[in-house]
């Protein structure tokens, strides 16, 4: 979906510029950066944020609710995205994070055996860990196994949506299994407090940062909530990073050589940066005379994702995207051993990050 019919269509709101400074002043009293995600708009849409920051202002807590689908064992790079953010919003908000497993779901759509989803799930689990977030405070939770706890709630919101609404609103279908229909009820439960018995008594607003493709999930959740008598969860939504094979694709777990993995080694991703779809021009007078496209070239716009120096980027985005008289130009084998360097250097943090996980501390994180 376009990220402008998102906003016209269905009502999301645009990050403006104000509320990115209000952001940015809670930021400041905390030494911390705007995030390169909200600086860069890879961030760009949100519902009902201004009363999330309305609630840190008036000293209002609020807990984060975001999940992740475990459909395959190693998270790829774009999959890391709405958890190094949400990580960031833990630090820049101090409050509680609760991390969703839909092993359902991937059993009810992607037809996995529950064996496979549980190696899968645990893995998962210890990539979303390696991301950062303050183990005191997190609290990551299987479907299959929380159930217990979210079943009442499941019920409340299930009685609330009828089979025309999912169908409507998933696309979902007569001939698809009863499991699908219902399984929004089991992704919406978590923005409602009274999910976690912790958080039980305190009433909070929930915020749910979300690749948009989740926003219809939370658009059918908004509307169930009031009804249960909690308030609407506020939304914050993230574009996708384009797979290596360029534009309009997105990087599929299932497709390895669409995507960089968490697992992959220094040379692999030298391999398919190198490999991936470039903008620059067929020749060298050609790319000097009119530059590349950034919009299509792979290899920038990770950079865009990842590199840290706003500055830095400033000066590729016009030594390789602009043509004519500009000076210094870059040539896309360069932009691309940056990106190299700076992917080799993220993906091996997160090793390093991953690789101090024990058992216990896997623990710590999965109970409440
Ligand atoms: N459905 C999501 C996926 O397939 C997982 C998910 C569950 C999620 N709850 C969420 C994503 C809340 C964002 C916010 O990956």
């Amino acid at each position: 979906m376009s990220e402008e019919k998102l906003i016209t269509q269905f009502g999301c709101q645009p990050l403006t510029p104000q509320l990115l400074r209000r952001i940015e002043t809670i930021a400041q009293e905390k030494d911390l950066d705007l995030h390169p995600f909200l600086r860069r708009g890879i961030f760009f849409s949100h519902r009902d944020l201004e009363k999330i920051l309305d609630d840190y202002e008036n000293k209002r807590s609020f807990y984060i609710y975001t999940g992740r689908g475990p459909s395959a064992g190693s998270l790829h790079l774009g999959h890391l995205v709405p958890f190094l953010f949400t990580a960031y919003l833990q630090k820049l908000f101090g409050v509680y994070v609760v991390i969703q497993i839909t092993d359902d779901e991937k059993f009810l759509f992607r037809k996995c055996s529950m064996e496979e989803i549980e190696i899968n799930a645990l893995s998962n689990i210890k990539d979303i860990m390696a991301c950062g977030f303050d183990p005191s405070k997190t609290f990551i939770f299987r479907n299959t196994e929380y159930i217990q706890n979210m079943y009442k709630n499941v019920l409340r919101i299930q009685a609330h949506i009828t089979n025309s609404q999912a169908f409507a609103t998933f696309g979902t279908q007569m001939s698809d299994n009863i499991g699908q229909t219902s399984f929004c009820a089991l992704q919406i439960a978590p923005a409602l407090y009274t999910t976690f018995p912790v958080l039980e008594s305190t009433k909070q607003r929930c915020l749910i940062p979300q690749g948009i493709d989740q926003d219809p999930y939370f658009r059918l959740g908004r509307d169930v909530c009031p009804r249960l008598k909690h308030p609407k969860p506020s939304l914050i939504h993230s574009g996708f990073l384009m797979s290596l094979g360029g534009c309009g694709t997105k990087m599929s777990s299932s497709e390895p050589k669409s995507a960089i993995f968490m697992t992959d080694t220094p040379q692999q991703i030298r391999k398919k940066l190198n490999a991936s779809v470039s903008g620059g021009k067929e020749s060298k007078e050609d790319q000097m005379l009119l530059g590349a496209d950034l919009k299509v070239d792979v290899a920038f716009q990770y950079l865009r994702y990842f590199i840290p120096d706003d500055q830095e980027l400033e000066d590729l985005r016009n030594a390789y995207g602009e043509g004519g008289t500009v000076t210094p130009k870059l040539l896309t084998s360069e932009v691309k051993s940056r990106c190299i360097q700076i992917i080799s250097n993220l993906v091996l943090v997160h090793q390093e990050s991953r690789a101090q996980i024990t058992p216990e501390l896997v623990r710590q994180f999965c109970t409440m």
